[in-house]
């Protein structure tokens, strides 16, 4: 695997970050994950929008300008060939002498590799997933994508450990997102989705959805999801970049709906595929 850091396409096992840098000592750093599907980026400038605005928030100075982000992730991608990816993108505030407060004259450290991006499991859409409400513990601004996960990760492996497969985070009486995915239900045959706050990471698949359903004329809302609203949903869908749409079918350990992947979610996830074929014939 051949990476990107810092300017340089190198080997993963040649590629060394100083133990003083500050995504290490900190996790002072933001990030992104980009899908890739046929040799294209799905929503590149979205993503790019996003990155500008995490690093704007935690105030790092963007490191490469749109032209270099873009060159950057083509050449990256053409180093690492290969079907369907996934980029992941790091951009960390540095290295230096550990102090809470930003150093003076330090340079971002800019990291980025490529993985391979596994299509759901055909098994997934027989039967969905199973998840979990726990309480969200994170920090009040959930809006920047940063690295700094640990209350992402401590939910996750809370609901791997109850044999689910991603936590879904309650806030106030409502459901913000997933640990790391956001949040669809349906109630009489509206989907509703948690409105885009600082409570919840701006997905860009949430937002493809969000866009999908408008274009082919399916009833959504964007408002607050209770807790009432998630125990009633006759769907409920977690959607990433790197699990798409996907269908939870227990929830807490009780059946959503009878129990199976819905008929809005079906319909939703085929146009969610023509989409992703039409990335790669170059037509959106
Ligand atoms: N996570 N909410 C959280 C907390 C997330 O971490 C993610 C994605 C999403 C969905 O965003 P998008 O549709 O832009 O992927 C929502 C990535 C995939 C990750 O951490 O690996």
């Amino acid at each position: 695997m051949t990476v990107y850091l810092n300017g340089e396409y190198l080997p993963e096992s040649e590629a060394r970050v100083s133990v003083l840098d500050r995504g290490f000592l900190f996790g002072d750093g933001v990030y992104e994950v980009v899908p890739v599907y046929g040799g294209r980026c799905l929503r590149l400038e979205e993503h790019l929008d996003r990155l500008e605005r995490s690093l704007a928030a935690v105030r790092i100075e963007p490191p490469l300008d749109r032209a270099g982000w873009r060159d950057m992730l083509t050449r990256l991608l053409e180093h690492n060939p290969g079907e369907d990816r996934s980029v992941y993108l790091q951009v960390t505030r540095g290295v230096a002498r550990r102090d809470h407060a930003f150093p003076a004259d330090t340079s971002p450290t800019v990291f980025a590799m490529v993985n391979a991006l596994t299509p759901p499991d055909p098994a997934v859409r027989e039967t969905g997933v199973a998840a979990v409400t726990m309480p969200d513990t994170r920090w009040s601004r959930c809006d920047i994508k940063a690295i700094t996960l640990l209350a992402n990760i401590l939910a996750r492996q809370q609901a791997v450990e109850a044999g689910a497969t991603e936590a879904i985070l309650m806030r106030g009486g409502r459901a913000t997102e997933g640990a790391a995915s956001n949040l669809f239900v349906v109630g009489d045959g509206v989907i509703v989705t948690p409105p885009k706050d600082q409570s919840l990471l701006p997905g860009i698949t949430r937002d493809l959805v969000v866009e999908l359903a408008a274009d082919h004329g399916i009833p959504l809302m964007e408002a607050p999801v209770t807790e009432a609203d998630l125990r009633a949903a006759e769907e409920i869908w977690l959607t990433s970049s790197t699990k798409e749409i996907l269908p939870v079918t227990r929830l807490d350990g009780v059946p959503v709906g009878d129990g199976r992947p819905g008929p809005v979610w079906a319909r939703m996830m085929k146009h969610y595929q023509t989409y992703k074929q039409q990335l790669r014939e170059g037509r959106v």
